[in-house]
């Protein structure tokens, strides 16, 4: 029977697809940790500026993490292919703060700073669940266990941060534009979701040699998620709510 844990087991047994997987993972944590270390070089809030530095921090042990798993089997980090480069193709789309902007010297505008944590705040969801999917996965792995639970506790802090600046900023008068920057960034980020599986399931299964059904299964499975968000799910990755740990990143 095919199952989440069933399939990350897979993954794990067999090399390139292992190193497909912490490449891939290690790619996407690297990009947001750079992403973070330039919004605190262009933030001129003083409270907010050492909280994006935290961010950004975690996010670089996060690819070094998944960069030292790999060396652990003896492997190296390859290039992914561009399909499955989930940060470039949301900045393709628009969705976020773009690499141009983050490298200019220009200090981040008050709407900027809502574009860059709605961004966090709908793609911290996603991190959150798909760790807190690899925590269960991986429960009963000596290897991966403890680096797993320890990048989840990570990314649940991001969100609860991402809420609670937001909040923040709602009732400093911004409410409009943050649910309108919320709204137009999980539109786009549930759409990049379901292209990344796809691209990410077609590699993986020509390394692991899957069958044709298997494969169908599978794009479908992921298809009918994206009609879940787009019908319902988005709901969850635009509401705010005040988190029960304050000051997360503090
Ligand atoms: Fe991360
Ligand atoms: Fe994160």
């Amino acid at each position: 029977m095919l199952s989440t844990r069933s399939l990350f087991q897979e993954i794990y047994a067999d090399d390139r697809a292992y190193q497909l997987f912490c490449s891939v993972a290690a790619g996407g944590e690297d990009q947001g940790g750079w992403e973070n270390e330039r919004i605190t070089e262009l933030t001129t809030d003083p409270v907010l500026a050492p909280k994006v530095a935290r961010h950004g921090a975690d996010e670089r042990k996060h690819g070094r993490i998944f960069t030292q798993l790999l060396h652990k089997r003896g492997l190296e980090k390859v290039a992914i292919p561009p399909a499955t480069d989930y940060c470039m193709l949301l900045e393709r789309q628009g969705i976020g703060l773009s690499h141009d902007r983050l490298t200019s010297g220009t200090p981040l505008t008050e709407r900027e700073v809502i574009t860059y944590l709605a961004h966090s705040r709908v793609t911290e969801q996603r991190a959150s669940e798909q760790m807190r999917q690899l925590v269960k996965a991986y429960a009963d792995n000596p290897e991966l266990d403890k680096a797993m639970r320890m990048i989840s506790a990570d990314e649940d802090n991001h969100l609860a941060y991402c809420h609670e600046e937001l909040l923040r900023l709602t009732a400093e008068g911004h409410g409009p534009y943050v649910r309108h920057a919320l709204e137009s960034i999980a539109r786009g980020e549930i759409r990049t979701h379901r292209d990344v599986g796809l691209a990410v399931m077609a590699e993986l299964g020509r390394v692991l040699g899957w069958p044709r059904h298997q494969r169908l299964l599978l794009a479908a499975g992921l298809h009918a998620l994206y009609l879940y968000d787009r019908l319902w799910g988005w709901r969850r990755m635009v509401s705010l709510r005040m988190p029960a740990k304050r000051n997360a990143l503090g």
